[in-house]
């Protein structure tokens, strides 16, 4: 298990109940974390541990995941939507956003329609363009088997490129925590997302509006996002820094965690 981290509390908004962790003192510089697909809060507890003791840290449960329940149809732009609604049933005005693969989707969403929430972006093994035609196949293919066969053969074959090979084979806690939590989400979320996922639009053409400080995360060996899509983010969004992870693939905040804390505490200083 991932260490238990923060308070978990459940607040309402568009249509959903939002569940999320908190760690740090109110007065810190806040950092709102936001979990890739198919996840949960729980995959930023290794951040909330460490981060929480220099600054407020608040990772929520995506509509549908976790423990936060929807009413409303998934998409990118809902979760973008949320973002902005769940800031401001917090009371937070602006926030360092750290989203990490579709957390990054959502939050290079957010920052075209709500540039006014951040004052900094963290974006952590992700990218800017949309599906292609054969990614956006799989997608449907991907929903039929699940709808077919359940999450077990999904989870198996996803797990290949969440992490490197050493750290499959070694089977952590992290590892079998992610597996275990892919293996309980609700399957109606995770084919939902997966339609929400191919018919995103892309957000490269907006990264030369973004004109804040920017971190660029990202594994050497992600599969799902790989580094060329960390360096084009990097070379068009101005004054943003680059690092990469070695021995990490997709989940670079689990598989090189300390690494990972001191990119984002040193940047937070910036
Ligand atoms: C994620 O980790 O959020 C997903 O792998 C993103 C994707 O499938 O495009």
């Amino acid at each position: 298990m991932l260490p238990a981290s923060g308070q978990e509390i459940e607040i309402k908004v568009r249509n959903a109940s939002i569940s999320y962790n908190k760690a740090g003192d109110k007065n810190n510089p806040v950092i709102i974390f936001i979990h890739g697909f198919p996840f949960n809060k729980q995959m930023w507890n290794p951040q909330l541990e460490v981060l929480g003791q220099k600054f407020r840290c608040i990772a929520f449960d995506l509509p549908g995941y976790g423990s936060s329940e929807t009413a409303e149809e998934i998409s990118i732009e809902y979760y973008a939507d949320v973002l902005d609604s769940f800031m401001h049933m917090m009371q937070i005005d602006k926030a360092v956003i750290c989203g990490l693969s579709m957390g990054g989707y959502i939050s290079l969403r957010a920052i075209v329609k709500y540039p006014e929430r951040f004052s900094k972006l963290i974006l952590c093994d992700t990218q800017c363009i949309a599906d292609s035609d054969e990614a956006r196949k799989k997608r449907y293919s991907t929903i039929e088997m699940i709808e077919k066969d359940g999450l077990g053969p999904f989870t198996e074959g996803f797990m290949k490129n969440l992490f490197t090979e050493n750290n499959l084979q070694s089977n952590g806690s992290y590892v079998k925590e992610i597996k275990n939590t892919m293996l309980s989400a609700k399957p109606e979320s995770v084919t939902a997302t997966l339609k929400a996922l191919a018919n995103r639009i892309e957000t490269c053409s907006n990264l030369n509006d973004i004109k804040i400080p920017v971190l660029i995360i990202c594994g050497e060996e992600d599969k799902i996002t790989p580094v060329k899509q960390a360096q084009f983010l990097h070379e068009n969004i101005s004054g943003s820094k680059l690092v990469l992870l070695q021995e990490a693939a997709h989940l670079s905040n689990l598989e090189q965690t300390e690494l990972f804390n001191k990119a984002i505490s040193e940047f937070m200083i910036l």
